[in-house]
């Protein structure tokens, strides 16, 4: 097989999963944050993960127990079962809250294997290899993040077996504000705390909404996106596990966003809005509601990232 480098470094976006009402269907990717891989070939075969930078020591550099490990492990056995490579992760992502970091990373690694040794992989591949990755970290090979991660933009996954993936339009002036308040959330509890059926009324509210949601996209109908944001199935359960989060949507509203909810299981939260000057005002707003209560955060402003992982230069991360 040709080998057109020998290194590579590749950076994968963060993702919002669910969407408010499309609970394990939507997922969307932003252009900041993200995580980094520099991945190198080597002579011995196998996967190596040589360090990892960010995660205050909590991943494991044991590749069987890495989301990053465990993509580069199915890309190998299936297309380069002689091939060894050595990776070296930059997490800026912080870890658990929602914003798929372990889908980043296995994204960024299966984008670069599939640069480094030639594109071997088609896009179905990479995103097999993705999900099995997210069954390894969070115990259920959900997608809403790993795809739209190594795909970018607004993604349905409209079936799971066989895999259907469907693209929305992005409206244009979309844009999304980020607020993590530095709590770690398992995805794997998070899911534990669902429930396994729901009334069926509530049901019915609820694929309404998805529905409603998938037309605003289409349309750039913003006020159908925003009435259809609604969430009956998981953010009730979950919102008792990220502070101040009801009053976290009211300021995101008050202040003009479109709506906002819980990303993935948290503990990020996340509001889309109109324009960048209101993801602005609205990242403000529910700033000072944190600061105000001295709850620590970080907060990010980011257009919908249409593109998915993109190569970094190399020199820029040896400086
Ligand atoms: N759809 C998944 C969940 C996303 O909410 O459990 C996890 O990031």
């Amino acid at each position: 097989m040709k080998k057109h480098a020998q290194s590579i470094c590749v950076f994968a976006p963060a993702t919002v999963a669910n969407v408010s009402c499309g609970f394990d269907v939507f997922g969307f990717a932003v252009d900041e944050p993200g995580d980094e891989v520099i991945l190198t070939l080597r002579e011995e075969k196998g996967v190596f993960i040589k360090a990892i930078h960010g995660d205050g020591g909590k991943l494991s550099l044991d590749p069987d127990k890495n989301t990053a490990g465990v993509a580069a492990q199915s890309f190998l056995k299936a297309f380069a079962s002689d091939a060894g490579v050595e990776i070296e992760l930059f997490k800026g992502l912080p870890i658990g809250s929602g914003l798929g970091s372990s889908a980043a990373s296995a994204a960024a690694v299966l984008f670069g294997l599939n640069r480094l040794l030639g594109h071997p992989a088609d896009g179905k591949d990479l995103l097999h290899f993705g999900l099995q990755a997210e069954k390894v970290a969070c115990g259920s090979a959900h997608g809403d993040n790993v795809i739209p991660s190594l795909l970018g933009g607004f993604v349905l996954i409209r079936s799971y077996d066989p895999l259907e993936i469907y693209h929305f339009p992005i409206p244009e002036e979309l844009f999304c504000t980020l607020i993590y308040p530095n709590i770690e959330i398992e995805t794997r509890n998070a899911r534990e705390l669902l429930p396994t059926s729901i009334p069926l009324q509530t049901a019915i509210r609820q694929w309404a909404n998805t529905a409603g949601f998938a037309a605003g996209l289409c349309l750039s109908d913003y006020q159908l996106l925003s009435r259809s944001m609604v969430d009956l199935v998981a953010e009730p359960v979950r919102a008792q596990y990220i502070p101040k989060f009801y009053e976290l949507k009211d300021t995101a509203q008050k202040a003009g966003a479109l709506g906002s909810s819980i990303s993935g299981s948290g503990s990020t939260v996340f509001a889309l809005c109109r324009g960048k000057d209101t993801a602005k005002r609205v990242c403000d707003a529910m700033s000072s509601l944190y600061q105000n209560a001295s709850i620590s955060f970080k907060s990010w402003i980011s257009p919908i990232n249409s593109e998915g992982p993109r190569i970094v230069n190399l020199e820029s991360k040896n400086q």
